[in-house]
C-alpha cells in the first residue's frame, strides 16, 4: 500500500514515483500537441518514427535523468557541479533553463485557451456545434487579441499561486485521482468518435503506414515530440530521479512511464482522427485540431455538454501541474543557485513568462495581430518558441545528457545505481542500456539533426 507521506526528499513508493512521473509527462502533449503534430506530419508513418524515437532515445534519455538525479539528489545544475568540474556538461543545465522559458512562453498561451473552453462550454456555446461553428469558434479565440491575453495571465497566475503557496503536494494527491478520470473521459470520446458515420477513416489515417510521408522534417519533429511528451532534456526528469527513493527500479520505471504517456497519446489520437475524417475536417488544421474535433464528439453523446465542461476542466488541470513542473525548474534555479526568495522568484518568471508568452499569443493565428510576422526560418513567434524548445534545445539537451552518462559516467557507478547495488539482478540489462546509450541514442539524434538540416539526405 502507498503510504499518504510524502515529504521534500523522496516520494513514499513505487505507485507514487510512477503517478508523479506519469503526472509530469501526461499533459498538453498528450492532447493538444501530439495529435495536431501527427496530423501535420500524415498520420501513422509519422507515429512509427515516433515510437523508435520514444524507445531507443526517450528511454534511455529517462534513465540517465534519473541516474544523474538520484545519485546526487540535486537540481540539474547543482547534480551536473557535483558529477563534474568540465563546465562542458554545465551546458545541460542552461539548456534546461532556457527550455523552461521557451515551453512556458506558448504552453501558458494554450493553457489559455483551455480555461476559456471550459467556461465556453459552460456558457453552452457548443449546443448545437457543427465543425464550421467549431473552428469559427476556435478561431475567435486565439485571435483576440485581448481575451486569449487575459486567458493566459489567468492560467499563469494559478501557476504562480500555487508556487508560491507550495501546495504541490496537494496538488499531486489531486492528479493522482483525477489522471484517471480523464483517462475515462478520453476512452469514451474514443469510443464514440469510433462509431461516427466515416471513422474508419480516421483510424487508417492512425494506423496505416505510407512511408512516403517520411521527410527528415517529420523526423525531427518526431524526435521533438518524444523529447516535450516525457518531459526529457531539460533536467525535470533529474529533478523528479533526486526524490525517488533507493529502491525505485529506474529501468522500469522509465519504460513504464513511457509506455502509459503513449497510450494517453494514442487514445487522444483516437478520439480526434475519425472524428476529423467524419466530419469532413483537415487532419493539418494545426494547433486547433483539439479545439475544432472534442466539442463535435461531446455533441454527439449523452449529457455531453457536462462531459465536455469536465474534459476541459481535466485538461486544465494536467496543463496546469505540467506547468508548474516546468516553472519549477526555474524557481530551483533562482532560489537554490542565485538566492533568490522563492515568491521573487515566482513572480519575476512569471512577469518575463507573460511578456514574451504574449508574442506567442498574438501570433498563435494567421489572422493574429502578429500572424504574418516571421522571425525564425519563416515561423512566428509562436512557432518558433516551440521549434526552438523541443527540436532544437531539447534534443541538443539529451545528446548531452546520453554522451554525458554513456562516456564520462564510471560504470561502476551506473551499475551501483540502477541495480540499486545489486538488488536488483539486471546486469544484463543495464550493459544493453550502457550500449544503447553511447550508440544508438547519439547516432540516432546525430542523424536526425543532420537530416534536418539537410547536410545528410535519405
Ligand atoms: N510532458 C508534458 C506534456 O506532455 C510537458 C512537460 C512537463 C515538459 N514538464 C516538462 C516538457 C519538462 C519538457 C520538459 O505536456
Amino acid at each position: 500500500m502507498e503510504k499518504e507521506k510524502i515529504n521534500r526528499e523522496s516520494f513514499s513508493g513505487t505507485l507514487a514515483v510512477f503517478f508523479a512521473t506519469l503526472g509530469s509527462a501526461v499533459g498538453l502533449g498528450n492532447i493538444w500537441k501530439f495529435p495536431y503534430v501527427v496530423g501535420k506530419n500524415g498520420g501513422a508513418a509519422f507515429i512509427l518514427v515516433y515510437l523508435i524515437c520514444v524507445a531507443f532515445v526517450g528511454i534511455p534519455v529517462m534513465v540517465s535523468e534519473f541516474y544523474i538525479g538520484r545519485k546526487t539528489h540535486k537540481n540539474v545544475m547543482g547534480a551536473l557541479k557535483e558529477l563534474t568540474p568540465n563546465p562542458l556538461w554545465k551546458t545541460i543545465g542552461v539548456f534546461g533553463i532556457l527550455t523552461a522559458y521557451f515551453i512556458m512562453f506558448y504552453y501558458s498561451c494554450v493553457a489559455g485557451w483551455v480555461y476559456s473552453y471550459i467556461f465556453k462550454a459552460l456558457k453552452g456555446d457548443f449546443t448545437n456545434v457543427t465543425a464550421d461553428s467549431a473552428s469559427t469558434l476556435f478561431g475567435k479565440t486565439v485571435v483576440g487579441p485581448w481575451p486569449p491575453l487575459v486567458w493566459q495571465f489567468i492560467a499563469m497566475a494559478v501557476v504562480s499561486l500555487i508556487l508560491i503557496k507550495g501546495v504541490e503536494k496537494g496538488i499531486e494527491r489531486v492528479t493522482k485521482t483525477l489522471i484517471p478520470v480523464l483517462f475515462v473521459l478520453i476512452i469514451v470520446c474514443g469510443i464514440r468518435a469510433l462509431t461516427l458515420p466515416g471513422a474508419s477513416e480516421g483510424l487508417k489515417f492512425l494506423f496505416k503506414v505510407d512511408f512516403s510521408q517520411i521527410t527528415p522534417g517529420a523526423i525531427l519533429a518526431a524526435m521533438g515530440l518524444a523529447f516535450f511528451k516525457l518531459s526529457l532534456g531539460m533536467g525535470t526528469m533529474v529533478t523528479y530521479g533526486s526524490y525517488f527513493t533507493k529502491d525505485t527500479n529506474l529501468i522500469s520505471t522509465s519504460a513504464k512511464v513511457a509506455v502509459a504517456d503513449t497510450i494517453v497519446s494514442l487514445l487522444a489520437g483516437i478520439a480526434i482522427f475519425p472524428t476529423v475524417f467524419s466530419f469532413g475536417m483537415k487532419p493539418e488544421a494545426g494547433p486547433g485540431l483539439l479545439f475544432m474535433t472534442i466539442p463535435l464528439v461531446f455533441s454527439k453523446l449523452p449529457f455531453g455538454n457536462i462531459l465536455l465542461v469536465a474534459f476541459f476542466f481535466l485538461t486544465a488541470i494536467a496543463a496546469t501541474t505540467a506547468m508548474i513542473s516546468i516553472v519549477e525548474v526555474l524557481i530551483a534555479y533562482f532560489t537554490e543557485e542565485k538566492g533568490f526568495k522563492r515568491s521573487s522568484a515566482v513572480i519575476i518568471n512569471a512577469i518575463i513568462i507573460l511578456l514574451m508568452g504574449s508574442l506567442a499569443t498574438l501570433s498563435a493565428d494567421k489572422a493574429s495581430v502578429l500572424g504574418n510576422l516571421s522571425v525564425f526560418f519563416g515561423k512566428g513567434f509562436f512557432d518558433t518558441f516551440d521549434f526552438i524548445s523541443s527540436n532544437i534545445l531539447m534534443p541538443i539537451g539529451g545528446l548531452l545528457i546520453a554522451l554525458f552518462v554513456g562516456y564520462i559516467v564510471k560504470k561502476q557507478s551506473l551499475i551501483n545505481e540502477l541495480s540499486n547495488n545489486e538488488n536488483l539482478k539486471n546486469i544484463g540489462l543495464i550493459t544493453t542500456f550502457k550500449y544503447v546509450l553511447m550508440g544508438i541514442t547519439p547516432i540516432l539524434l546525430i542523424i536526425v539533426f543532420l537530416s534536418s538540416l539537410n547536410i545528410i539526405k535519405f
